[in-house]
């Protein structure tokens, strides 16, 4: 059994980008660690560490990240992932949360980490057809969103991945001491 595994789904390479950094930080040699696109995913591997990456689609994730998530068990999860919207711990909650409810109780949820992520033109296209038809107080806080996310992921981003990686491994290092 693999020490971690981080699945992920990226539409547009923005989570693809964070979990590569998340793999690439792992601190253990090669054979005890890997990295799985959920589009490739099939069962191929087992591990007691889970990192567990998806982009924010209507502020959850997508069902084959819930189909991973909820056959998990006697496992430590920690979730990451990017989003268009947002960029407040609040928002970067909510995304926890609900991809959280899919973990059974039998697991140790042990952190997430969120940023934001670029969108395709397309969505300010989307957002600008709406001129006209919705208030433009609220059109140009999408718009805002959207030209905010245009830089993102970042190196600072990246680099809070990293973070986010020493975190989850001292919290399982202390759970792992917890039980002995
Ligand atoms: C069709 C579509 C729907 C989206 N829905 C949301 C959403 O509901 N909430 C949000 O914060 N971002 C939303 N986004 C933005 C993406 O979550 C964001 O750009 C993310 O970084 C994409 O990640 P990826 O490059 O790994 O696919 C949406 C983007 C697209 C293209």
């Amino acid at each position: 059994m693999l020490k971690h595994l981080v699945i992920y789904a990226s539409e547009t390479g923005n989570t693809k980008k964070l979990a590569h950094e998340i793999y690439s930080s792992l601190p253990v040699p090669l054979k005890d660690k890997e990295i799985v696109d959920v589009r490739t995913w099939h069962g191929q591997f087992d591990a007691e560490n889970y990192f567990v990456g998806f982009w924010s689609n209507r502020g959850s994730c997508s069902l084959e990240i819930i189909d991973i998530l909820s056959s998990l068990h006697d496992k430590n999860v920690a979730l990451f992932g990017t989003c268009g919207m947002g960029n407040t711990d609040e928002y970067f909650k909510s995304l926890e949360q609900n991809a959280r409810v899919w973990i059974s109780d039998d697991n140790y949820f042990v952190d997430s980490y969120f940023c934001q992520g670029k969108m395709p033109p397309e969505v300010r296209d989307k957002y600008e057809s709406y001129r006209g038809l919705c208030e433009d107080s609220k059109l140009d806080m999408m718009l805002n969103f959207y030209n905010d996310a245009l830089e993102h992921p970042n190196r600072h981003d990246l680099l809070n991945a990293r973070l986010f990686v020493d975190n989850c491994l001292t919290r399982i290092k202390e759970l792992d001491l917890a039980f002995v």
